[in-house]
């Protein structure tokens, strides 16, 4: 009774990490002591209410295979944590658009099936919720399923950092709808993102004056090869204007993607600096290094924000849902500090918030 029926668009990384994770925390109870998974009930909803009724891709040797074997196909190269059984889901051939680009097409190759009828599949599927996990520089391909989303009657969840939630436009159109909408570009549950920005709250808290920063990654996963060739300026502004929401003042700070690295497979390496001045005008400065795999580090901000599209499904709210989507991504239709952001989820998730 309780099911919440999800497609996924993009059967990536990011879904391989989220389709084992609910196998590996179906029974999971608050009472155990987790790892890596905060919330196993959250909205009203346990991880295991989650239920994958259709996927799409464009990617050989994963349209028309079991979602199940899917997740596991090249370029995929998320670790292996979960048994995940034969779902019964094909994954169907998605229309490419600006999906595989020349540099991806290194990764990927298009599958020669024909296009399926995404609409239709949707509505024939139940699908209640469409979350999207394209490569984060494919906007036409983000915007036509979340155009086909609006016409099967889903909620849209958007991993991407392509305008969406974010546009008033999109916005409006899921409110006219009735439909919720969640977006954009998933911040990690422990990434780069939030860890600079919990750093400069804690700086600016204990009165260090943050005089610049910057933030560089480098990973192995196919986005990575994505956000460097393709979507470099755009994951800079992104993720440069997340951290800055947590700087009462303005500083010199940036934050981007700088290589692919092929044999780092689906791990990260972030590197973090930031000079500043303490009491006494004291100079500090920080050098961090943290290597953390891509993929999981999504997991539970995925499933999060599918259980809090399901809760406003059933409260029948239309439009993008403001305090989920800054809690659980980088470009939120309102940008707030992690911190007030995470009130606001507690308020909605107790009613004192429409959105
Ligand atoms: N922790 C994270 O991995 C993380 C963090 C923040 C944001 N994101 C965002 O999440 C998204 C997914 O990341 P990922 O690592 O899973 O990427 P990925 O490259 O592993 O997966 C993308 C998938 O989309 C498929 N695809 C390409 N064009 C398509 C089309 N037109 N229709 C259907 N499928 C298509 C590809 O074949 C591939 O399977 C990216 O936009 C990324 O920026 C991920």
């Amino acid at each position: 009774m309780n099911g919440i029926n999800v497609a996924i668009v993009g059967v990536g990384n990011c879904a391989c990490a989220l389709i084992q994770g609910v196998e590996y925390y179906k029974d999971a109870k608050a009472s155990d002591d987790l790892v890596g998974l905060s919330h196993p009930d959250f909205a009203g909803f346990h991880v295991r209410d989650i239920k994958f009724v259709a996927a799409f891709d464009v990617a050989e040797g994963k349209v028309g295979a079991d979602l199940s074997d899917a997740i596991f196909a090249n370029p995929n190269n998320v670790i292996r944590f979960a048994d995940v059984p034969k779902m019964g889901i094909n994954v169907e051939m998605g229309p490419v658009h600006d999906g595989v680009d020349d540099m991806l097409k290194a990764l990927i190759k298009v599958s020669g099936e024909s296009e399926s009828d995404v609409a239709k599949i949707l509505r024939d599927s139940g699908a209640e919720i469409v979350i999207s996990l394209l490569p984060g520089s494919a906007e036409e391909a983000t915007k036509f399923y979340a155009g086909a989303s609006l016409e099967a009657g889903c909620a849209f969840i958007n991993g991407a950092p392509i305008p969406i939630a974010s546009d008033q436009e999109w916005s409006n159109k899921f409110k006219e709808k009735g439909l919720p909408l969640i977006g954009d570009d998933l911040q990690d549950q422990l990434g780069s993102t939030v860890l600079h920005r919990n750093l400069l709250q804690l700086l600016v808290a204990r009165g260090v004056r943050v005089d610049k920063s910057y933030q560089l990654d480098v990973g192995g996963g196919a986005e990575s090869l994505d956000s460097h060739y393709r979507g470099r300026m755009r994951k800079r502004g992104v993720k440069s204007s997340a951290i800055s929401q947590d700087l009462p003042y303005d500083a010199p700070l940036v934050a981007g993607s700088s290589d692919f690295v092929p044999f780092m497979d689906n791990s990260r390496e972030s590197y973090f600096y930031i000079n500043g001045r303490q009491f006494g005008g004291a100079p500090i400065k920080i050098d961090i290094r943290m290597e953390v795999t891509d993929g999981p580090n999504a997991g539970p901000i995925l499933m999060d924000a599918i259980r809090g599209a399901k809760l406003a499904l059933k409260r029948e709210i239309g439009g993008a849902l403001e305090s989920i989507s800054a809690y659980g991504f980088k470009m939120p239709p309102t940008p707030t500090t992690m911190y007030r952001a995470e009130r606001w989820v507690e308020e909605f998730l107790l009613g004192k918030r429409k959105l």
